[in-house]
């Protein structure tokens, strides 16, 4: 669930979600994100869900890629930037399997998980699980509450439009029904302001 009402509405326009993203120093947590967590190889395919307008795209290097995302506009946006870099689809999460193949290396959920329920959360990680191959890895970036929190990340993550964030134990939990290694990593430091990511990597091996 999220919310669209309201400044939320504005969220939902391409240009203005990704104006917002770069002016908060979202380059920087990316070029982090990818080179400590994401770690693509070259060729690796890589299933992008809820991938907006596939900013992170630049920063993969030479894969193959596939996002889908359910908001036209942005799959419209990746389109027009990245038409010869990458397969980009409109539609539900859910839908993963109509639109793509089995035998993914990387599947990303980069703001996608605290948009989502519990249980459309363990539905993802069932389908995701049966997408990868057996050495691949989920990984997802998401707002999160965590103790002794800077008040502004509190308040940033009880403000964002996605209505399900989490503690960094919950995401893993949730994750943990499909998964048999799931671990997280807590930044405070990746934007130019206060904010609390969690960056949440699942798979079955070590
Ligand atoms: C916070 S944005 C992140 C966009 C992009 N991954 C990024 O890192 O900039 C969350 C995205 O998830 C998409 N989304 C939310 N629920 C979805 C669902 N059930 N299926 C597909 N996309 C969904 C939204 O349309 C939105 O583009």
């Amino acid at each position: 669930m999220e919310k669209t009402t309201g400044a939320y509405r504005l969220t939902q326009v391409s240009a203005i979600y990704d104006f917002y993203q770069k002016a908060l120093g979202s380059h920087r947590a990316r070029n982090t994100i990818v080179s400590n967590h994401i770690r693509p190889k070259e060729n690796d395919f890589v299933l992008d869900l809820g991938c907006g307008s596939a900013e992170v795209l630049p920063f993969l290097g030479d894969v193959n890629y596939v996002g889908i995302d359910r908001n036209q506009g942005h799959i419209d946006n990746a389109k027009s930037q990245f038409a010869d870099q990458g397969i980009f689809h409109c539609g539900d999460f859910s839908d993963a399997r109509n639109f793509s193949k089995e035998g993914y290396d990387l599947i990303l959920c980069l703001g996608l998980l605290h948009h989502l329920g519990d249980k459309e959360v363990q539905d993802l990680a069932k389908l995701a699980k049966s997408l990868l191959l057996p050495d691949g890895r989920l990984i997802a970036v998401d707002p999160a509450f965590v103790e002794n929190q800077n008040p502004i990340a509190r308040k940033l993550a009880q403000w964002d439009s996605g209505q399900n964030v989490r503690m960094p134990e919950q995401y893993c939990s949730l994750l943990s029904n499909s998964f048999s290694n799931v671990s997280f990593k807590v930044y405070n430091n990746l934007l130019r302001v206060p904010y609390t990511h969690c960056i949440t990597t699942a798979q079955n091996q070590e």
